[in-house]
């Protein structure tokens, strides 16, 4: 079956991180008989430069098409100005909420080859393996009204709106549930149900949810808790499940515990497991063009689109077997450089992957 992939790389760095994931795939489709399509369209300030929109009908068709799309990162410092609507960010907002991806998978895995890149001691980081499911597509990001008045003082007034629906909370319920099915069986819901109504609704709907998955271990948490956990010992954690907003803050604090947020991946994906594939950091425009960004996180997200989307179980591991084996071998990129390992660029540490994939 011939998988068809949309490519959107971007800005900033986007743009160096996914010509070394491409290479990861010519290296599958060349060698281990990959059966893709490959489209390439515009997302964010590319969007704008190329058709004044940061999500342009020309993509919006691509990626109603695709099987999976892989994206690199959106902003730059030339589009800051922009009236928002236009701005790098709402391209990557609407392309979320017009695909329905709601379910945003985000896993910390340190790699043990990095066990002293993390600013973390050895012992707290060492073997962590937790997920977090991050809703995508509701909450604060997407409520209205929101804007920014003028009050008849004068003094303007900015304003977004918190909401979310009973069956919003429901499936991205269910999606943290089987995929807590699929590891150690627990689940922690994070909240903020001692100030918010819409955290008290939330709790009580994953609970109830929780009763069709009697093996998982449910427990509550409290999003200012968590965060004090997650840096204190991150791996109590299993699967944790979260609103949009606490999820965005949660995964970065999460993606420092293993050295780098060069190394994270993520999977946004609809009811029917159509995803789009991207790393969780952005697009770093202060080291945009230098070949130092690290390639890793979003070679790992290739992985995850093979594993979650396209079904190809075989090559997704090979990936990450291929990156574990080059991280062994002490090969660097400047985030993860350390005494005694040998730094590369971008463009060598994607070679280095093909290499090791080619054997
Ligand atoms: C992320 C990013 C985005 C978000 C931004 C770029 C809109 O921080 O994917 O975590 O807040 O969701
Ligand atoms: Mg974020």
């Amino acid at each position: 079956m011939t998988h068809k992939i949309l490519v959107l790389p971007g800005d900033g760095i986007g743009i160096e991180i996914i010509a070394e994931a491409k290479k990861v795939l010519d290296c599958l489709v060349a060698d281990f008989g990959l059966s893709m399509e490959m489209e390439e369209g515009y997302i964010g300030g590319a969007g704008y430069d190329a058709e004044g929109s940061p999500y342009p009908e020309s993509t919006q068709v691509l990626a109603k098409d695709a099987d999976a799309i892989l994206l690199g990162a959106v902003g730059g410092y030339q589009y800051e100005e922009l009236p928002r609507e236009l701005r790098p960010e709402r391209g990557l907002l609407a392309i979320r909420s017009e695909l329905k991806l709601f379910s945003n998978l985000r896993p910390a895995l340190l790699y043990a080859e990095l066990a002293d890149a993390s600013t973390l001691k050895p012992e707290v980081v060492a073997n962590l393996d937790l997920m977090i499911v991050r809703e995508l597509t509701g909450g604060i990001y997407f409520g209205q009204p929101r804007g920014i008045e003028v009050l008849d003082s004068g003094e303007r007034r900015g304003y977004n709106t918190l909401e979310y629906t009973e069956s919003e909370i429901e499936r991205i319920a269910r999606s943290a549930y089987d995929i807590a099915m699929k590891r150690d069986k627990r689940l922690c819901s994070v909240d903020k149900a001692n100030v918010l109504e819409v955290s008290e609704l939330w709790r009580e709907i994953v609970t109830k949810v929780g009763a069709d998955y009697p093996e998982v271990e449910l427990s509550h948490m409290y999003v200012d808790n968590a965060a004090m956990q997650l840096i204190k010992d991150p791996k109590q954690f299993d699967v944790m499940v979260t609103k949009n907003m606490f999820g965005d803050i949660l995964s970065d604090a999460a993606a420092m515990l293993t050295g780098s947020i060069g190394m994270l991946p993520s999977a946004s994906l609809d009811a029917a497991g159509k995803g789009m594939y991207e790393p969780i950091h952005g697009s770093a425009p202060d080291i945009a063009g230098k070949d130092i960004a690290n390639p890793l996180a979003t070679i790992l997200s290739v992985s995850m689109m093979l594993r979650y989307t396209l079904n190809e179980i075989e090559l997704a591991d090979k990936i990450e077997n291929a990156v574990k084996a080059v991280l062994a071998k002490g090969i660097r990129t400047a985030d993860i450089y350390q005494e005694g390992t040998q730094q590369v660029g971008t463009a060598a540490m994607g070679d280095a992957v093909v290499a090791e994939l080619r054997g």
